[in-house]
C-alpha cells in the first residue's frame, strides 16, 4: 500500500471478548493461606475474590485465545484476514518467544504478524496507542489487542503483600478504521524508569540472571513496594486523566464512563472523585477479579459492553510497574 496518498486514518474498537478461569480464591481461601482477614483485604483494596487459573499446562496463552474465542462468538471474524496480533502481558508463557506468536497461529492468524508488549499494569493501554496507530497509518485493518496475565504464575502464596491483590484474566479488543469517525480520539503517555524497583521481579533478566541463590531469595516472584507504588499512582491516574480531558475539552459531566486499571478500589475512588465523576459513570470489577495486570481494562470493556452505546465518551486510565501509567479518550464506535 502506498502511503504517500494515505490521510491518517481514526481507529476504532469494534469488538471485544474476555475470559477467567473457573477456580475462585476468596479473601476466605486467603486468610487459611497468610496473616490476613476479609474485612482487611475490603477496606484497604475492595477485592472479595479472584480467579486463578490452575490446570497444569494452561498458561497466559489460553487466557489469550480464551478471550478471543470469546470476541470471535460474539462477532463474525475470519481470523485469517487479522493482519496483526498484540499480546499486553508481563507473564509471557517462555521467555524469549513471544506469546502473541503462539496466541495467533493458535487461533488461525496465519497472515498476522505477531509480537509481545510489556508495560506491566499499563500493557493495555500503551498497546491501543500502538494499535490505533497501526491503524491511523493505513498500513494494517484488523488488528487484535490481548491483554493477559497469569499472575498466579509470578505470585509468592506466602507473601500477604502481593497475594491478596493479583489474579489471572484475559481480554481482547479488535481495532479496525473507524467508519463512523468514533474511534481513539487522544493520549497522553508517561514513564519514570528511576522507580523500577518499587514494582518488579529481580531476578531473570541480563541484570540479575537467574542462580541457585536468587530462587532460595524468591527472587524470582513479584515484588512490590505498596505505599510507593500506591502514592505515585493515585496523584499520576489523576493528573493523565485531568490532562486528557483538559484537552478534549471534557467535565464530569460529558463524560460517559472512565474506564481506570482496577489496582485497588481507593485509588479509582480518588481518580473519580478529582475527576468530579458520579459513580455510576465509573467501570469497576476489582471485587470479583482483583488486579488482573494487563487484562483489567478490555475484562471491563467485555463486562459493561452491553451498556455503551455508539457516541459514549470513555476516558481510560492506567499506571503500573516501570513505572508506566497515561490515560487516553476514545469514542465507541458500536
Ligand atoms: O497495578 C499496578 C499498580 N499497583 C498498585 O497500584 C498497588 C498500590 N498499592 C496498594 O494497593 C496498597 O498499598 C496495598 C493494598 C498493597 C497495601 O495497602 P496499604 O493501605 O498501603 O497498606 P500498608 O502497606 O500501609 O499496611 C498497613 C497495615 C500494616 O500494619 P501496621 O504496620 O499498620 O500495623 C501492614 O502490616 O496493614 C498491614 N497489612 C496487612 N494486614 C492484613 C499489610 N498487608 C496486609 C494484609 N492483611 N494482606
Amino acid at each position: 500500500m502506498n502511503l504517500k496518498d494515505k490521510k491518517l486514518l481514526k481507529a476504532a474498537i469494534t469488538a471485544v471478548g474476555g475470559y477467567v478461569p473457573d477456580t475462585i480464591l476468596s479473601n476466605e481461601d486467603l486468610e487459611k493461606m497468610v496473616d490476613t482477614n476479609d474485612a482487611w483485604i475490603t477496606s484497604r483494596t475492595g477485592i472479595k475474590e479472584r480467579r486463578i487459573l490452575k490446570e497444569p499446562g494452561k498458561a497466559t496463552s489460553y487466557l489469550a485465545i480464551q478471550a478471543v474465542n470469546d470476541l470471535i462468538s460474539k462477532k463474525n471474524l475470519d481470523t485469517s484476514t487479522i493482519d496483526l496480533v498484540i499480546v499486553a502481558t508481563i507473564t509471557p508463557d517462555i521467555h524469549v518467544a513471544a506469546t502473541a506468536a503462539y496466541v495467533a497461529s493458535t487461533i488461525g492468524a496465519v497472515n498476522a504478524f505477531a509480537y509481545d508488549l510489556n508495560a506491566a499494569c499499563s500493557g493495555f493501554l500503551y498497546g491501543m496507542s500502538t494499535a490505533a496507530s497501526h491503524i491511523s497509518s493505513g498500513r494494517y485493518k484488523k488488528i487484535l489487542l490481548i491483554g493477559a496475565d497469569k499472575m498466579s504464575s509470578i505470585v509468592d502464596y506466602t507473601d500477604r503483600d502481593t497475594c491478596i491483590i493479583f489474579g489471572d484474566g484475559g481480554g481482547a479488543v479488535l481495532f479496525e478504521p473507524s467508519t463512523n469517525d468514533y474511534g481513539w480520539e487522544d493520549e497522553y503517555f508517561r514513564s519514570n524508569g528511576t522507580e523500577r524497583m518499587s514494582l518488579r521481579i529481580k531476578a531473570g533478566g541480563s541484570l540479575h540472571p537467574t542462580t541457585k541463590d536468587s530462587f532460595a531469595q524468591g527472587d524470582h516472584n513479584i515484588y512490590q513496594d505498596g505505599k510507593a507504588v500506591f502514592k505515585y499512582a493515585v496523584s499520576e491516574m489523576a493528573n493523565a486523566a485531568e490532562e486528557i480531558m483538559k484537552r478534549n475539552a471534557l467535565d464530569g459531566n460529558t463524560i460517559d464512563y472512565l474506564v481506570p486499571h482496577q489496582a485497588n478500589k481507593r485509588i479509582v475512588d480518588a481518580t473519580s472523585k478529582r475527576l468530579n465523576l458520579n459513580q455510576e459513570k465509573v467501570l469497576m470489577n476489582i471485587e470479583r477479579y482483583g488486579n488482573t495486570t494487563a487484562a483489567t481494562l478490555p475484562l471491563l470493556l467485555n463486562d459493561y459492553e452491553s451498556k455503551f452505546k455508539k457516541g459514549d465518551k470513555l476516558i481510560f486510565a492506567a499506571f503500573g510497574g516501570g513505572f508506566t501509567w497515561g490515560a487516553a479518550h476514545l469514542t465507541w464506535a458500536y
